[in-house]
């Protein structure tokens, strides 16, 4: 699925001061409170893309960011920006790769993330990558051979909601960020769709949603052993980006409801590429409670929105409170760069809010 680059000091292999770290628990965020946006960015014109998700920037290079003067209001303002509109969008950036790397990493880093958690290093990057372990690149040609979550659509059916996911919900600690720079496009075709977790969370009937928060699932994506055996490479068993995101079994467990710790909002925590089961339920009532949320989340095109990508257009998410999927709808070549970045335990704070009722309260829009 991937080739990537090395441009921080984590690295994969053996390291047996985290391996003790092991049978703690993950840590969780240092966020005390949902952090408050400062203002440092509404110099930059921007619109909302849509009501329940999305903001585009019009004239933010994002690369000026990293030495501006006050770097560290900035890029903690955007990552509040996007966690709270889920993703945000930027047409023609001169950012590079390694630049897509630091400021992934200080996005979380900025936000509240703990210590121990860095890049994702993807368990099918391969060792001896051209591009180093923390930068994946996108690309089509690769995801014909095999490797990515194109291959829901080989024979099981031809919906493509299959492919919906949030990044690596399948590590103990998944993703807070995640950015995406395409630089070769098709004609037409390979969009990328998001979907908003906050907002399938303020779907749910109080009564459901009550019981969803005392529910926890596991994600599991062990099915890349058997890419990795197609493209004949071993799956990365080292650190992918926390010590506690190490081994060869792929699966975590976590809370079906989660708080996004930078904007306290509540929000579905499941998704189609990776949740096989809720647990401590039958086998069937797991089947069909994941039938129904993955419905809520599929069916409901005004929580979503698609992004028509154009040449060095950025995109920038948060993974906590939303889902994406690619569109494998184009035959030419479509190719770019990626940075996943680790998070926190995914936990939910019983005291904290829906995404409507804390805009409710701040008397705002979004
Ligand atoms: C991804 O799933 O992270 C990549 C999305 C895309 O290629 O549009």
């Amino acid at each position: 699925m991937s080739t990537s680059r090395t441009f921080t000091s984590t690295t994969a292999g053996p390291n047996f001061a985290s391996l003790s770290l092991r049978s703690e628990s993950p840590p969780r965020s240092r966020n005390k409170a949902p952090l408050r946006y400062g203002g440092s960015l509404d110099k930059y014109e921007s619109f909302e893309v849509t009501p329940a998700i999305g903001r585009e920037f019009k004239d933010l290079q994002l690369s000026s960011l990293l030495d501006a003067p006050d770097s560290e209001d900035l890029i903690r303002d955007l990552a509040v920006t996007v966690s709270r509109r889920g993703v945000c969008f930027f047409r023609e950036q001169d950012l590079t790769a390694q630049q897509m790397a630091v400021l992934t990493a200080r996005l979380g880093q900025l936000s509240g993330k703990p210590t121990t958690s860095n890049l994702h290093v993807h368990p099918l990057t391969e060792e001896s990558s051209e591009l180093g372990d923390q930068i994946a690149e996108i690309s089509s040609e690769k995801q014909a051979k095999g490797g990515g979550l194109r291959h829901v659509h080989d024979d099981r059916s031809l919906f493509s909601t299959n492919a919906w996911h949030s990044d690596i919900t399948f590590e103990a600690v998944p993703s807070d960020y995640a950015m995406l720079k395409i630089h070769t496009l098709p004609a037409t075709g390979g969009d990328t769709l998001w979907n908003s977790m906050y907002e399938a969370y303020d779907r749910l009937s109080p009564a459901m949603a009550a019981w969803l928060e005392t529910l926890t699932a596991t994600h599991d994506a062990n099915f890349f052993a058997d890419e990795a055996r197609r493209l004949g490479i071993k799956i990365r068993t080292g650190e992918r980006g926390s010590p506690f995101n190490q081994g060869d079994n792929l699966q975590a467990v976590h809370p079906v409801i989660r708080t996004n710790p930078v904007t306290g909002w509540k929000g579905l925590f499941v998704n189609k590429a990776f949740t096989k089961r809720i647990n401590n339920v039958t086998k069937d009532e797991s089947d069909y409670l994941l039938s129904y949320l993955h419905a809520l989340c599929h069916n409901n095109f005004d929580m979503q929105l698609r992004f028509k990508w154009t040449r060095n257009a950025v995109a920038i998410w948060d993974n906590r409170s939303t889902q994406h999927s690619a569109t494998y709808d184009y035959a030419e070549a479509r190719a770019g760069d990626r940075a996943c970045s680790v998070g926190e335990k995914p936990v939910l704070d019983p005291v904290s809010k829906s995404r409507r009722a804390a805009l409710a309260e701040e008397g705002k829009t979004w």
